[in-house]
């Protein structure tokens, strides 16, 4: 598909940018027309998403960003008015999955623990980094939309916040947190035509889920749950953020976009 032009003008920030669905997104969004604030705690790789975006003609910025940190998005959100006047996009891409990093190859449908086996620490950051990380954007975010009159907050949840399974419970409701709270700030904020939506990936192949795509068994039993059978990739979930970010959709706030490849259909 050759780029169209639908963000002209606008100014993004992309959490999670350095990686997967948030360094897509930040491409998707460049190639649009948009100037991205590319942020992550992954410096490198984030550093290299910019690099790409700039080769391709793109206008980008790298700033390490840890969502959990309230101060550092005061700083973040500052330093993106000073330097492109105004925010029109967020896209909350930032995540963890609650697996050992350290693992590979996921051994266990589970990999993050049953209930019972999680830790208080474990379960306490999942839900710093993907529910409140959120929320901390979310509120950093509104004072520059209000002023620039009005954005687009796309926040990534997942087929997890819509329904439970096997996997780490914490994700599930790290998830389903994004899911809920993104309706409710949607209502807070649509007289400031502040819109507010999520995005509900199914199985994207991505750095997240390589460890569980590389046991076969895994592999097989999430194809098999994917009724268009293959896996998404990233660039599946960027367009559709790319749709909710744009003024097309200047008509829809506090949705809940699936993509999914069918799965959740039955
Ligand atoms: N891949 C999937 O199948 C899938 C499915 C549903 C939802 N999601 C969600 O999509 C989002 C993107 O995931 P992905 O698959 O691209 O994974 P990914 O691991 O490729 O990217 C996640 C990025 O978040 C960054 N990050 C982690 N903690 C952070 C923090 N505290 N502050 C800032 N950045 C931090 C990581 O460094 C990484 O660059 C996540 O929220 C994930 O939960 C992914």
């Amino acid at each position: 598909m050759e780029p169209g032009k639908r963000l002209t003008d606008k100014v993004a920030i992309v959490t999670g940018g350095a990686s997967g669905i948030g360094a897509e997104t930040a491409r998707v969004f460049s190639a649009h027309g948009a100037s991205i604030v590319v942020c992550d705690v992954n410096d490198a790789a984030g550093e290299t998403v910019v690099g790409e975006i700039e080769a391709n003609g793109g206008t980008a910025i790298y700033r390490p960003l840890n969502v959990t940190d309230e101060a550092q998005w005061t700083a973040l959100v500052t330093e993106t008015e000073d330097t492109f006047g105004q925010l029109d996009i967020l896209t909350n891409s930032a995540g963890v999955s609650g697996r050992d990093p350290k693992q590979n190859i996921q051994t266990t449908l589970n990999a993050g623990g049953l209930v019972e086996e999680q830790t208080l620490e474990k379960w306490n950051h999942i839900m710093a980094v993907n529910a409140t990380g959120t929320f901390l954007g979310t509120k950093a975010a509104i004072p520059l939309m209000r002023r620039a009159g009005g954005g687009s907050i796309v926040n990534i949840s997942s087929i997890c916040g819509i329904i439970g399974s096997f996997a780490n419970a914490a994700y599930h409701a790290s998830k389903g947190a994004v899911r809920i709270f993104s309706k409710s700030a949607a209502i807070q904020y649509a007289s400031d035509h502040i819109r507010v939506n999520s995005i509900h990936p199914g199985f994207v192949d991505t750095p997240m889920t390589a460890p569980g795509h590389a046991n076969p068994e895994i592999a097989q039993i999430r194809m098999d749950a994917t009724p268009l059978g293959r896996f998404g990739t990233p660039r599946d979930i960027a367009m559709g953020c790319l749709y909710l970010a744009s003024d097309e959709s200047s008509w829809v706030t506090g949705s809940e976009l699936v993509i999914d490849g069918g799965m959740t259909a039955s």
